[in-house]
């Protein structure tokens, strides 16, 4: 049988390969996942409850509009990031993943220009593959996408499409400066461009001052912000929101309505309760201590145990630290041929991460999931294997 063309695009994206393991000892610093201890599981299980046991069955039932009460709940997080959203912006969806996804088909047509942060989020790279586009890399400098290199691709192509995660990229870890954020508005208005911004990560800031988001410059309507619970609550609640205009949340809400019909219902009533008897402000000032704690952690065990070659750096947020080895160094190779096999650690390699593929020597270390002995015992494995590896580190 023939699969479709974009059957294989996707299953080669390298998605799934971030979940890839050895055996149960295996160290991993290749998901994107929180820690599992974190979650408010009684408080949760409590709102589900409350959700199933109450009187009214029309909770079960299909529903034609999303709960409001919770897209009042995301419109005043959204007042307080600067943005002036009403209620009929917000579009609830499987995840930031399906927003992504939605984003691109709204967009995008066949050989359409998208483009993407060198290096970016895997599964934002497959969800667009999806949709077959024409892929233009804009280098990450350490305050954000390279605004010059940027406006030579406008310039010299058809770009329908901007994809940036400003706070705590992925995998970068890199924050985009406020300057940058206003620069890409002002192109996008220029060049007639729609901005998707990626904001999965913003809530999880461990030091410095929150920026403003890009939405905020945003005053002709060309910016899709996409946020997301799955860091901040539990990824299984499978729950992200977007922000757009009321003409273009209609067509992604007629779009998603084609894949899946609706937001699982229970699951939005279920967040709307917990959010109501709770102050999830409060368990993420929970959880961004104990993040800070385990980057704090992983930055001091590789300035321990890693070649003076590899450089790396201490993010301000989010869930990586980003690793750049020598030129010549191939960190899959390193992955598959050595660190797996004999240390049993994980990292994403960077080659699946740039549309282009041909970036071998960075790698993308999780910070949250493992333990604080997973994190320990992991560094000095990977300082240990890197130094024993066949290939010579230095240039
Ligand atoms: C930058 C970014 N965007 C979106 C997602 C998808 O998140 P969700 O679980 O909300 O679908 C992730 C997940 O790791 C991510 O890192």
């Amino acid at each position: 049988m023939n699969f479709s063309s974009r059957t294989d695009l996707t299953i080669n994206s390298g998605l799934n390969d971030i979940f890839k393991t050895r055996d149960s000892q295996t160290i991993s610093f290749a998901g994107g996942l929180p820690d599992n201890s974190l979650f408010p599981q009684k408080e949760l299980a409590q709102a589900f409850h409350e959700v199933i046991t109450n009187d009214d069955p029309s909770v079960f039932q299909y529903s034609a509009e999303q709960l409001l009460p919770l897209r009042d709940k995301i419109t005043q997080k959204m007042k307080r990031y600067g943005v002036n959203a009403k209620s009929e912006d917000i579009l609830f969806t499987q995840g930031a993943q399906q927003a992504l996804s939605l984003a691109a088909q709204l967009l995008i047509d066949k050989g359409d220009g998208i483009v993407v942060e060198a290096p970016t989020y895997v599964g934002a790279l497959a969800a667009f593959d999806a949709v077959e586009p024409s892929f233009y890399e804009v280098p990450v400098d350490n305050d954000g996408m390279n605004i010059d290199a940027l406006e030579h691709i406008l310039k010299h192509h058809e770009v329908k499409m901007i994809y940036t995660i400003p706070d705590f990229q992925n995998p970068t870890g890199v924050v985009m400066s406020t300057a940058k954020r206003k620069a890409i508005v002002e192109l996008a208005n220029r060049y007639d461009v729609v901005i998707v911004e990626d904001e999965a990560y913003r809530d999880l800031r461990y030091t410095g001052t929150q920026l403003p988001t890009i939405k905020q410059f945003d005053t002709q309507g060309r910016v899709i912000y996409i946020g997301s619970f799955s860091k901040i609550l539990a990824p299984a609640m499978r729950l992200g929101w977007l922000v757009a205009t009321p003409k273009m949340r209609a067509d992604l809400a007629a779009l998603k309505g084609s894949t899946d019909i609706e937001t699982s219902s229970l699951t939005m009533h279920a967040v709307n309760d917990y959010l109501a008897a709770n102050d999830i402000d409060q368990h993420i000032d929970e959880v961004r201590n104990i993040y800070c704690q385990k980057k704090d952690l992983m930055y001091q065990a590789l300035a321990e145990n890693l070649p003076e070659e590899v450089e790396f750096n201490n993010p301000e947020g989010g869930f990586f630290i980003w690793l750049k080895l020598p030129n010549n160094f191939d960190t899959e190779e390193f992955l598959d041929q050595y660190l797996l096999p004999e240390a049993n650690v994980t990292f994403v390699p960077s080659k699946n991460l740039f549309t282009s593929k041909n970036v071998l020597n960075g790698a993308r270390l999780n910070f949250t999931q493992p333990t604080d002995e997973q994190i320990c015992e992991g560094c000095l494995r990977l300082g240990q294997a890197l130094k024993n590896y066949r290939l010579p580190i230095a240039n």
